[in-house]
């Protein structure tokens, strides 16, 4: 293994030299990244780049002749060249909850836990589901994981029970990391509990041997012996060095789910290879990392932006992680100014959810901190509006620093579409330029390429290293999904538009996806939840604009009795079912649905009708029962 630190490509580029990256990536993509991927260290350095191909079977493939070892990228070798420096630095909501880990005590830190995972008999390959807070846990999993070849599947703390167990029968976690109660403000959420509601829901499908429960509040838990073991007892049985497995690039690294048009989430698996020097480049790239930064991405870390910004990409290059576990405005407005301002905060990375939140408290909250450690400032997960950009740019970057909007999803492991920050000029409102290697293309409705100017369906006519391999255990549906929609391209499920000179701007999922405060969620998923109440024939679920959650779901229901019916039953089923971060906005109790004669409900008139908006509601005609349409808008009018 080399032992010599290269720092990553991308970083303190100028813009001339970023035009060039863009030049070479385009051009000679293989020679470029495997030039990329060396500065990683590998057990056996990869001599291909990509052997990718989107027709056929489809097949993501990178640096496939490729071994190594993602925890040795992130932790050893920064061991060997700066031991003491700060990895991690976590501040828990409470002020004098806190805990600063160098590398080499992080590197510890994921030993022990790496040791504990394979003493219970977890083995290269298996899953373990981390379903924790956001403590220094839940990174520590992720790494041990990846150290000993286990798949890791964050799981959001928000899902319901159902939600939970879905995805660990799916998944087939065979070890569990939960803990005991997670704080959010003031609220409590009984993690082991719920934890403990969903194996049982997996009955027989279950395949978790273990739960490790990670002490956070302390408070009693119920514990099943045998099963059921306490995290710090079981560290502090083990060394504090562990060796690493050895994986092929292509070896999954984790799981995420997201959802997509259909009911069931999708397990979208990222490789160890390509994903990794995907998390590196873009770091570096997009943020224009420089080795004293104090990074800050507030994302969760059961999102993929968790995944790549909060762990993967910063520890790959050698930096310095802050991790905050509490809310913007929680004990009171500013919180998160003051996090910046104690810690010196270089890079802050956040979303449109959180811009709008807090442009809300009024300027003086912001105007009463300093702010002036920080350097680049960024959002991702919903299109920032350009008032909210700029606000942001003025307020918080005191119009001194890169604000960099980047456009990216689960399934490409990293930013894709940005402004990087130092080397392309923003636009307010604009997702920007694709990043180099990206191929991005728009289609339009009959499968032609736009050329210059235009709108259209947003695609990516070739691979690049951090898409995501596949779905697990369902190749077919990966397939399906996303290369069926524009046959030989990656179909995002995007639209956008893009000015002459190529600059892009996106204008929303095309799906029935609908983006709350930045959680994907599926219109199927709510329905099928819906579903399970016996007093609802029907149901139908839209998106529509919301002043600060960017998108808010509306649920149409049709109960079987009139009068009988009460919305809150839906309320709790889809609280039970997917979990209360999906707890629609406004449920309409009506008749029937719009649906075309072949029986697809049209849901573009029930959005129209939702937000009120009866201008240009279009051709009725191809309706089952065009008399619907009156009938609904009276029923959306008089249930305001
Ligand atoms: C949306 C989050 C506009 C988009 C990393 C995408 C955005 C979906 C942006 C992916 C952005 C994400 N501007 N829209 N900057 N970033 N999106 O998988 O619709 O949770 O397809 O990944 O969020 O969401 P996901």
């Amino acid at each position: 293994m080399s032992e010599a630190f290269e720092a990553p490509a991308g970083a303190g580029l100028t813009a001339g030299q970023y035009k060039d990256m863009v030049l070479k990536a385009g051009q000679e993509p293989e020679v470029f990244w495997l030039e990329q991927a060396r500065k990683l260290v590998w057990h056996v350095p990869p001599q291909q780049a990509s052997r990718s191909d989107f027709t056929g079977d489809v097949r993501v493939d990178w640096f496939s002749d490729g071994y190594l070892n993602v925890s040795e990228n992130c932790l050893d070798r920064h061991v060997r060249s700066q031991p003491d420096k700060l990895a991690l630095i976590w501040q828990g909501q409470d002020e004098d909850q806190k805990e600063s880990l160098t590398y080499q005590e992080l590197h510890a830190r994921v030993c022990r836990l790496a040791n504990v995972l394979r003493r219970l008999g977890v083995k290269k390959g298996d899953c373990v589901a981390i379903h924790l807070p956001m403590v220094v846990e839940g990174i520590i999993g992720m790494l041990a994981c990846a150290r000993i070849g286990a798949v890791h599947v964050v799981l959001f703390g928000g899902f319901s029970a159902e939600g939970l167990a879905e995805r660990l029968s799916d998944s087939g976690a065979v070890l569990v990391l939960t803990a005991d109660v997670a704080r959010r403000g003031d609220k409590r959420i009984p993690s082991k509990t719920i934890m403990d509601e969903a194996i049982a829901r997996c009955g027989a499908e279950s395949r978790v041997r273990h739960v490790l429960v990670v002490s956070v509040t302390g408070a009693d838990v119920p514990m099943q012996p045998e099963r059921d073991l306490f995290y710090t007892d079981e560290v502090a049985q083990e060394q504090p060095d562990c060796p690493a497995e050895s994986m092929s690039a292509q070896d999954p690294l984790f799981l995420l789910y997201t959802s997509g048009s259909t009911g069931r989430p999708k397990g979208l698996v990222h490789g160890s290879g390509g994903y990794l020097v995907w998390a590196a480049f873009t770091h570096a790239t997009v943020f224009d990392h420089k080795p004293d930064d104090i990074f800050w991405c507030t994302a969760d870390t059961s999102w993929i932006t968790g995944h790549t910004y909060v762990v993967y990409g910063p520890l790959a290059n050698g930096g310095t992680i802050l991790v905050y576990e509490g809310l913007p405005s929680w004990p009171a407005p500013g919180r998160w100014w003051d996090v910046i301002d104690q810690y010196g905060v270089t890079v802050f990375y956040s979303s449109p959810t959180v811009v709008r939140g807090v442009m809300r408290e009024g300027n003086d909250v912001v105007r009463s901190r300093s702010l002036a450690s920080l350097r680049v400032i960024g959002t991702v997960g919903e299109p920032i509006s350009p008032e909210a950009w700029q606000w942001f740019h003025d307020e918080v970057g005191k119009g001194r620093c890169p604000v960099v909007d980047t456009w990216w999803q689960t399934e490409t492991g990293g930013v894709m579409i940005t402004a990087a920050a130092g080397c392309v000029t923003p636009r307010p409102g604009a997702a920007c330029l694709p990043l180099p290697g990206v191929r991005a293309t728009l289609l339009d409705t009959q499968g032609q390429v736009v050329d210059g100017a235009g709108e259209g369906l947003l695609c990516m006519a070739a691979s690049w290293p951090g898409q995501a391999l596949s779905i697990w255990k369902d190749h077919d549906r990966f397939r399906q999904t996303y290369f069926t929609t524009c046959p030989g391209y990656y179909f995002t499920g995007d639209g956008a538009r893009r000015e002459a000179d190529g600059y892009y701007w996106i204008t929303g999922r095309v799906d029935d996806v609908v983006n709350v405060s930045g959680h994907r969620i599926g219109t199927a998923e709510i329905e099928d939840a819906v579903a399970m109440d016996h007093e609802v024939v029907e149901s139908a679920a839209v998106g529509i604009p919301h002043d600060l959650k960017g998108q808010g779901l509306v649920v149409f229901v049709v109960p079987k009795e009139e009068g009988v019916f009460h919305p809150s039953a839906v309320n709790r089923a889809v609280a039970e079912g997917v979990g209360r971060y999906a707890v629609p906005e406004k449920i309409y109790v009506v008749r029937d649905l719009p649906k075309t004669r072949s029986g697809k409900i049209v849901r573009r008139l029930l959005r129209k009708i939702a937000m009120h908006d009866l201008e240009g509601l279009g051709d009725l005609s191809t309706l089952a029962d065009p008399e619907i349409v009156p009938e609904l808008i009276a029923q959306v009018k008089a249930q305001g």
